[in-house]
């Protein structure tokens, strides 16, 4: 908390004042959209992330480009351990199981298994734990969180009676003590003489409790640090992953639905398996939780190996998106909507596909993409869901325009000097049909005479998001703001980062397995600053003193909150900016808040830290309306004045003026929305959209 905003950098320079009055009329609505969140399963941010499994390879899953292992897994006291693939498996999707022998041990003996770089130990949380056993063990099998050392932080007794076929317990361990770090196993162990020949397991699972205590569910403090960013829409499962490395690996949703035994896993294309325990009903259950709406991507055909289906290969994977949107849309007397609620769930809308990822990459996937894939997804999709909005998965303002004059994904990764540049990118923009920006992230500093950022994750690059770079990003997303009316969205990528098993740097949240690791990075408060306050119309701006650069801003207000709203990134101003700001309608003496963050200009946020500091203050209106403040350079700012603060002459002013936003429902065909079609945030129900 700070008021004193003028006299806090009282002695540095002060920069061009600024001075400009926001208009009540010929606004334009905003996408409902706006912010959003973008997730696929890079550095171990699924299996060893979000999803909240803490047994790391809990299923023996392989295949050809990851073949099963016993990685993860030791053996204890003697005991030998070994993978088997029995005439018998727990299930056909998961053939391969870890089989125990004693060997010449005769007394206590078993297995454990380090999780995903160790394991949580919080004083007073239920684990809840469950394995699969088949073969000669009878007897108390211990299952203990134990420290590498002695220390035993919680312990429960399964009382097994295995045998020719396969059966599952379930235990809980509650431990009384916190460890003061993840560096803990999970053993299990049984006297060497309750074991006859061989026991085999699989399915071995250890949960914590997890948001909204869904079963299979996500682990809280990461669903939390996503819930501060206020996201409204949700791109998954992908990103690369949706691709899959090489023929025949792709993400068939079939196979991530269903009992967890049904799932064989995916090799994932960063390096690791997935379990595929994070499925396609676990996507939407987690955008259903945080209000956000889906923004399905479906298989375009091309692999990351740069190999390509031909046209008519394609159709399977066609008719396996239709078959995707009747599960997750269908009723029950489809075929497909039968099987959703036969495994206990409503339909989930979709309003959004995106078709691919990043299709114009490899060589043959840009031609083929313009040349049949996009038009073959796109045109049987809208044939059975006329009002879908379909996403071409690449798009560039300067010219490599997606097919069809689709609208697109926008992906940019890049160093600060571009994107605190880019305010005005999209202004240009005059196509009928929205760009998503999908992805971008500020991952390198700028160095001397550097175009561009480094590409090699391992060449130097920045390891976490920075204070400079993350107010570049906002001038980048402030000029989305301002164009909100051709936009659905922008969301940071990628999201997670585990700090043991990176592929990509720098990242939104970084974590491991220890929860006080879990780091908001410095872009994370910026999105949650520009995010949480949300201008539902966009009005013009006019300068009697001053321009953008070094300070950018949009102004509008909200028809939810009745709120007027300014919202600021200073870059480069050498020096405090003086604002002198008014709004049409808002009259003398009222008051308005300011909350602006600061940090040191090149400065991360340290593992479990914060360098950013929030400022709020009360600005009061002269007699005539102005509000008057300043702006530290490199500071992001929301100022609002709400309904009841307006003062004299509030009135909200003739919406009739105002454009539509262009995207709700007409996307295709390019038409405005009519001028009171505000977006469609008010149609959306249920808890979808905008929140
Ligand atoms: C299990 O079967 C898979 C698939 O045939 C094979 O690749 C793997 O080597 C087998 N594993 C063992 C331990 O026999
Ligand atoms: C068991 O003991 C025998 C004889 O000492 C030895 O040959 C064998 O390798 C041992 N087996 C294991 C699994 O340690
Ligand atoms: C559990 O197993 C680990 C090896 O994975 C070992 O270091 C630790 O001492 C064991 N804990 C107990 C209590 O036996
Ligand atoms: C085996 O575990 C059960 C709890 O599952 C416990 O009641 C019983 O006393 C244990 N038996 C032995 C021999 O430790
Ligand atoms: C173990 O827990 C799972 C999920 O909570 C449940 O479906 C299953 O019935 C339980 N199994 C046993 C043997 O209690
Ligand atoms: C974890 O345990 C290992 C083996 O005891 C030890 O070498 C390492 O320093 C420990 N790490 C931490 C963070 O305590
Ligand atoms: C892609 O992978 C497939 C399967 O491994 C292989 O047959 C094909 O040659 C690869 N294509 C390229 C261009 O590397
Ligand atoms: C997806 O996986 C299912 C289940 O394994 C399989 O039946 C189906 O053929 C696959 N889809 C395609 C298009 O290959
Ligand atoms: C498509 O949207 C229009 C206009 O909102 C609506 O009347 C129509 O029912 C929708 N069609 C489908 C198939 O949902
Ligand atoms: C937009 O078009 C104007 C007029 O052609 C041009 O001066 C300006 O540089 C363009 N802006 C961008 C961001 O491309
Ligand atoms: C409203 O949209 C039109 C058309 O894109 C644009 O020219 C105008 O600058 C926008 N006005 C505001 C206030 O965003
Ligand atoms: C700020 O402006 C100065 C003077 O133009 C320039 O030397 C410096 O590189 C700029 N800093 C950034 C981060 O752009």
């Amino acid at each position: 908390m700070l008021s004193k905003v003028l006299s806090a950098t009282a002695f540095a320079a002060a920069a061009q004042a600024v001075s400009f009055t926001v208009s009540s009329s010929n606004g334009n609505a905003t996408s409902p959209y706006q912010y959003g969140f973008m997730f696929e399963d890079i550095n171990n941010s699924g299996d060893g992330g979000v999803y909240a499994e803490l047994i790391q390879n809990r299923a023996f899953q392989g295949n050809a480009i990851y073949p099963s292992t016993s990685d993860y897994w030791n053996p204890l006291n003697g005991a030998s351990i070994k993978l088997a693939n029995l005439t018998n498996p727990v299930s056909t999707a998961l053939p391969t199981s870890l089989q125990v022998s004693k060997g010449n041990a005769t007394d206590t003996v078993g297995f454990s298994n380090v999780g995903f770089w160790g394991f949580p130990v919080v004083a007073g949380t239920t684990y809840k734990g469950s394995f699969w056993v088949q073969g000669g063990l009878n007897g108390n099998l211990t299952v203990c969180l134990t420290s590498n050392g002695n220390q035993q932080w919680a312990e429960a007794e399964v009382s097994v009676k295995s045998s020719a076929t396969w059966s599952q317990y379930n235990y809980t361990l509650t431990p009384s003590q916190s460890a003061p770090n993840s560096n803990n196993t999970l053993n299990f162990t049984f006297a060497a003489s309750d074991l006859t020949n061989s026991v085999n397991f699989n399915l071995l699972s250890l949960f914590p409790p997890t948001y909204n205590n869904r079963e299979n569910g996500l682990r809280v403090d990461l669903m939390e640090a996503m819930a501060g960013l206020y996201p409204s829409f949700f791109r998954a499962p992908g990103g690369n992953n949706v691709e899959g490395n090489a023929p025949p690996y792709w993400w068939n949703w079939t196979q991530t639905i269903g009992p967890l035994a049904d799932r064989p896993g995916f090799p994932g294309t960063w390096g690791y398996e997935n379990t595929d325990g994070l499925g396609l009903i676990e996507y939407m259950l987690w955008a259903q939780d945080l209000g956000m709406e889906p923004i399905l991507a479906v298989w375009s055909g091309l692999w990351l190996n740069n190999t390509v289906l031909t046209e008519a290969e394609l159709q399977p994977y066609i008719q396996s998106a239709l078959d995707e949107l009747e599960f997750l849309m269908g009723d029950a007397s489809t075929t497909w909507g039968a099987k959703r609620e036969a495994l206990g769930y409503g339909p989930f809308p979709i309003n959004f596909v995106e078709v691919g990822n990043e299709d114009s990459l490899q060589p043959v996937g840009g031609p083929t993409y313009r040349d049949y894939r996009f038009k073959d997804f796109h045109d049987a999709i809208k044939a059975k869901y006329p009002n879908m909005t379909i996403v071409a998965s690449f798009f560039d303002v300067a010219g490599d325009a997606p097919p069809y004059n689709a609208g697109g994904d926008f992906h940019e990764y890049a160093i600060p000097v571009q994107m605190s540049s880019q305010f005005f990118y999209f202004d240009n923009y005059t196509e009928n049909n929205p760009i998503l920006i999908g992805e971008y992230a500020i991952i390198d500093y700028d160095s001397p005479g550097a175009t561009g950022p480094k590409w090699n994750a391992g060449a130097g690059r920045s390891f976490t998001p920075f204070w400079y770079g993350s107010v570049a990003e906002a001038i980048f997303l402030l000029g989305a703001e301002r164009n909100s009316q051709k936009m659905i969205g922008a969301a940071y990528a990628p999201s997670f980062q585990n700090l043991n098993k990176w592929q990509w740097i720098p990242d939104l949240v970084e974590y491991d397995a220890y929860p006080g690791h879990t780091t908001l990075s410095t872009s994370w408060y910026m999105i949650n600053l520009l995010s949480g306050t949300r201008i539902t119309e966009n009005l013009p701006v006019t300068f009697t003193e001053g321009d953008y650069n070094p300070a950018y801003f949009v102004a509008g207000r909200s028809e939810v909150t009745g709120s007027h709203i300014a919202k600021f990134a200073v870059y480069n101003s050498t020096g405090d900016v003086p604002f002198s700001m008014s709004f049409q309608g808002v009259g003398g003496y009222a008051q308005g808040n300011l909350t602006y963050i600061t940090a040191p200009m090149n400065a991360s946020n340290p593992i479990g830290g914060n360098v950013v500091q929030t400022h709020t203050t009360t600005v009061t209106a002269s007699r005539n309306g102005t509000f008057a403040f300043s702006l530290p350079e490199y500071s992001i700012a929301v100022f609002e004045v709400s309904a009841n603060q307006a003062g004299q002459g509030y009135g909200y002013g003739n919406p009739n003026n105002r454009n539509g936003w262009k995207g709700w429902n007409q996307w295709g065909n390019g038409q405005w929305g009519p001028p009171q079609n505000h977006g469609g945030w008010n149609a959306h129900g249920q808890g979808w959209g905008w929140h």
